[in-house]
């Protein structure tokens, strides 16, 4: 039995967000913006890309890496010209073995394990001895010097892989193909995974100039008409996880004093795939503490860090059935044997909350920085977002574009949010052949 009346004020107490509450985190997000440009103290790192716009005229073919948190993703791509591109061969390998056999993001594993296994991919998919420029798509946040210089400023997403912060990734992977005889390949450039999921729209679309990832993390990029010290436009990575002038409600404190990384990247732990899992978790827990849920008491798992994921989350959402029966089996696979049809509502109802304010806070950052680029608010601009929240849960796209109409009114229907799908793959070597054309 649920008392859901109790449950509903609970959430609103601690999820709700007002039209004035996000309209104030978008304009703080934009002075942190600026300060993060000028080089002040801010949340927002502001990490040049030392990549600008490309022409949509690059051919050639590439080799890409795809190194995201869960899996690492080969690929050869081959790219047309005038924004077309057909990946020719790609493979896809977990991070962590779902065996457990081996482990690639756990303490135990060092840069030459993660490295090595990189460079595995490239031997499986590099055909012949072809010396075919490489685009590795870093997912973290790396310090540049240069496009092919990119150094981890520290993990994010939990990965704890020993040896690796504080070092230049593009010569970790160098190291590692010369020890896989594979010493022909270079990595041309290193970049984000925002910047590749831009590039891979702005290939086709000349109007794309911001790229975000709603996926296991969260991240947006833009491209900067004035970035300090460089002469032309370039691709800034905000690193706009690690935004922390945000409203926090108990939950997001206790999961952020759990976590690896206590006070750093507070929007990703409030809306990203990693944590809303966890988020959905504390909220049932202390629901069911309180009596408002899963009376008598909470159960096992409820008590387990971690044991819920983003993707239950878009399961709970989906499941449109009247009795809830998606919900029922899934808490049954949980060691619930007989729930309440009340309790599988409340469920559904924490997963929305949470959800609905992860793609608000989400889009009151796009706010914000739409307001840096586009003042007079005059232009077309595309939004290219990749990542399995954005794709796949339930509502998630609807509400950033809902709550982009509340924040920029008319000003909205110039904003197209696009897709990019896999696109943090392609842009590596997008961005491999503009380093060669110079871009636009
Ligand atoms: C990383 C970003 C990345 C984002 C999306 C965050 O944890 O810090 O660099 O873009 O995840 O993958």
């Amino acid at each position: 039995m649920a008392d859901i009346a109790d449950l509903q004020f609970l959430l609103q107490e601690n999820f709700c967000l007002t039209p004035d509450q996000l309209a104030a985190i978008a304009e703080s997000f934009e002075q942190e913006m600026l300060r993060g440009l000028a080089g002040q103290p801010s949340s927002l790192a502001m990490l040049p890309s030392f990549l600008t716009r490309p022409s949509g005229q690059e051919q050639g073919t590439f080799l890409a890496i795809d190194f995201g948190g869960t899996n690492v993703r080969a690929l050869l791509v081959e790219l047309f010209g005038r924004g077309r591109f057909e990946v020719s061969t790609q493979l896809s390998r977990p991070l962590v073995a779902p065996g457990g056999f081996y482990n690639l993001i756990g303490a135990r594993a060092t840069a030459e394990d993660l490295f090595g296994f990189l460079a595995r991919q490239v031997a499986d998919i590099a055909p012949g001895c072809r010396n075919y420029p490489l685009g590795l798509t870093f997912s973290y946040p790396c310090r540049q010097t240069a496009a092919d210089n990119s150094i981890l400023i520290s993990w994010t997403k939990e990965i704890q892989t020993s040896g690796v912060e504080g070092r230049d990734v593009g010569s970790l992977l160098s190291e590692a193909l010369i020890r896989a005889n594979l010493a022909h390949i270079r990595p041309a450039v290193v970049l984000n995974d925002t910047v590749s999921a831009l590039l891979t729209a702005a290939y086709r679309e000349p109007d794309a100039d911001i790229g975000s990832i709603c996926g296991t993390g969260h991240n947006t990029c833009y491209l900067e008409a004035n970035p300090p010290q460089e002469p032309r436009p370039m691709y800034i990575n905000m690193e706009s996880g690690n935004y922390d002038k945000l409203p926090f409600n108990r939950y997001d404190i206790v999961l952020d004093q759990a976590s690896d990384k206590l006070g750093a990247a507070r929007l990703e732990k409030m809306s990203s795939g990693r944590y809303i899992g966890e988020l959905l978790r504390l909220v049932a827990l202390d629901a069911s503490e309180r009596g408002l849920v899963f009376r008598p008491g909470p159960p096992e798992f409820l008590r387990q860090q971690d044991s819920v994921t983003g993707a239950d989350l878009a399961l709970m959402l989906s499941d449109k059935s009247p009795d809830l029966a998606v919900i029922r089996d899934w808490l049954e696979r949980k060691g619930v044997r007989a729930s309440g049809a009340e309790d599988r509502g409340a469920l559904r109802h924490i997963a929305f909350c949470v959800t609905r304010r992860s793609a608000q806070l989400v889009a009151a950052t796009f706010a914000g920085l739409l307001s840096h680029i586009d003042p007079a608010r005059v232009r077309r601009h595309v939004i290219a977002i990749d990542g399995s929240l954005y794709e796949k849960m339930p509502g998630y796209a609807g509400t950033i574009q809902e709550t982009l109409t509340v924040l920029l009114g008319d000003f909205a229907s110039r904003i197209s949010l696009q897709l990019s799908k896999d696109g943090s793959g392609v842009g590596a070597a997008i961005a491999a052949a503009t380093l060669q054309t110079g871009g636009r």
